[in-house]
């Protein structure tokens, strides 16, 4: 097993729709680590960078659109396998193939409104943490509950 920091973002729809606090409230009681959280108006420079391996696709523009369109909550949470947990609890990226149970299973009902974004790997979860934070907006803390959640 190996802590790993993932970047998660509630997208414009999930703040829109009120699921700030079911989405946080899921990943803290799975024992993720909130080590970095801010509301964010997602400029278009930003937007472009983010969806970048996108570029080119029939969906990039729609996408940097919706996420620039109204704020969105950005963090870094921290945990045993964080990157496949989240993606996990979020379900396939089209909300019709998702799971019950996970986020976009739950609350989605098209792709390109699917609710919330979380990165899909290493390499990946670094540049997107070094995207959105700079260093001295991660914290480092512990929980109170971290030694009962490994053996
Ligand atoms: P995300 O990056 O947002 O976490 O989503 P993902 O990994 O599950 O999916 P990805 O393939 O990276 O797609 C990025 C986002 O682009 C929009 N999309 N629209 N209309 C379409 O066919 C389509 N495909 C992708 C979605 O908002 C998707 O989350
Ligand atoms: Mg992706």
């Amino acid at each position: 097993m190996e802590k790993q920091r993932t970047f998660v973002m509630i997208k414009p729809d999930g703040v829109q729709r009120g699921f700030i606090g079911e989405i946080i409230n899921r990943f803290e009681k799975k024992g993720l680590k909130i080590v970095a959280m801010k509301m964010v108006s997602v400029s278009k420079d930003l937007a472009e960078k983010h969806y970048g391996i996108h570029k080119g696709k029939p969906f990039f523009e729609p996408t940097v659109k919706y996420i620039t369109s109204s704020p969105v909550v950005a963090m870094v949470l921290e945990g045993f396998n964080s990157i496949e947990l989240v993606r996990n609890m979020m379900g396939k990226t089209n909300p019709v193939e998702a799971t019950p149970g996970t986020i976009r299973g739950d609350f989605g009902q098209f792709i390109g409104r699917n609710i919330v974004h979380g990165s899909d790997g290493l390499d990946t979860a670094k540049f997107e943490i070094n995207l959105w934070f700079k260093p001295e907006e991660i914290s480092k803390y512990v929980r109170i509950d971290e030694k009962w959640l490994t053996e």
